[in-house]
């Protein structure tokens, strides 16, 4: 039996078992099953050092214990290693690595559904400074931003997350700074949880934005954030934030499984209705 699972807590929420099921299904892998595993933060770090005694050839790991397992686990990539958290757990033959594959599941849907958007070609603006703006951060400087800026409520969170990363070209802004901040961007992102369902949009003025700069969430629920609609209705183009959780699933089940599984138009489909979002 080839057995992984997605560990959190709570981790009823998660849609890793939907997808990685979906491929198992499609690409007919024999043996195969993906689980969720709800473990207590005190338990995390146990549970992820016994991940193959407990009869797992991988994992995902999902909130709260991506930094837990990144401090459990002896062996990383470097992805995992730069942003001190750990997203995807693969048994190799020297044991159990941890990789991070969020920061390459955003770059890959920007890819997959903005494909004129480059990198490269414009300062990228991130709102927030938690765990998923690192990845977020990281990925962009990875696929040449020129500058990364890092707009937060809490400037020295952002401070901090830029001196940690070593990121080499960033700045920081404060919420009431994000007008310079937008000034000439060729991206827009938004890492924080406003937008979510049930809680306060993304405020502030889009007006400084050059409309050709794309715009993209990593919140999918709703799946057109405020921030979102806005931008659209001010004329830029924008990703929604579906895409990421369903591409920072492709690394995982290409290692686990020896088959690199596409993201399609039918996942994304499976997923939304299974959000009740069709
Ligand atoms: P994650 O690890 O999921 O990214 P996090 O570490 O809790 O989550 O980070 C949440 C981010 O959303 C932070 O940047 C936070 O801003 P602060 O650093 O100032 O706390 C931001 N955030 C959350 N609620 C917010 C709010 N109501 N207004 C502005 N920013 C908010």
């Amino acid at each position: 039996m080839k057995k992984v699972c997605v560990i959190g807590w709570p981790v009823a929420h998660s849609r890793s078992p939907l997808i990685h099921n979906h491929w198992i299904a499609e690409h007919k892998i024999p043996d195969a099953r993906y689980e969720p595993m709800a473990v207590k933060p005190e338990n995390a770090a146990a549970t992820i050092r016994d991940l193959a005694a407990l009869g797992f050839i991988g994992a995902n790991v999902t909130v709260p214990h991506k930094e837990t397992a990144f401090a459990a686990l002896d062996r990383h990539d470097a992805t995992a290693r730069r942003l001190k958290a750990v997203n995807t757990i693969v048994t190799t033959p020297q044991g159990l690595e941890g990789r991070n594959t969020d920061g390459y599941g955003f770059i890959a849907n920007l890819k997959d559904r903005a494909p004129a958007w480059n990198a490269a070609s414009g300062a990228a603006v991130i709102l927030g400074a938690g765990g998923a703006a690192r990845a977020v951060a990281a990925a962009l400087e990875e696929a040449g931003a020129p500058e990364i800026r890092i707009v937060n409520r809490t400037p020295s969170r952002a401070e901090a997350l830029m001196r940690d990363l070593e990121l080499k070209s960033a700045k920081v802004f404060s919420t009431a700074e994000a007008a310079r901040a937008l000034d000439g961007a060729g991206l827009l992102v938004n890492t924080t949880t406003l937008g979510m369902k049930g809680e306060n949009d993304v405020t502030i003025d889009l007006a400084p934005l050059p409309k050709s700069a794309l715009v993209t969430d990593i919140v999918y629920t709703p799946l057109e954030t405020g921030l979102l609609r806005r931008a659209r209705e001010g004329g830029h183009p924008t990703v929604d934030g579906l895409g990421m959780l369903l591409h920072q699933a492709v690394p995982g089940f290409e290692a686990w499984f020896g088959v690199r599984p596409q993201v399609t138009e039918k996942l994304r489909a499976l997923v939304l209705a299974d959000l009740g979002m069709t």
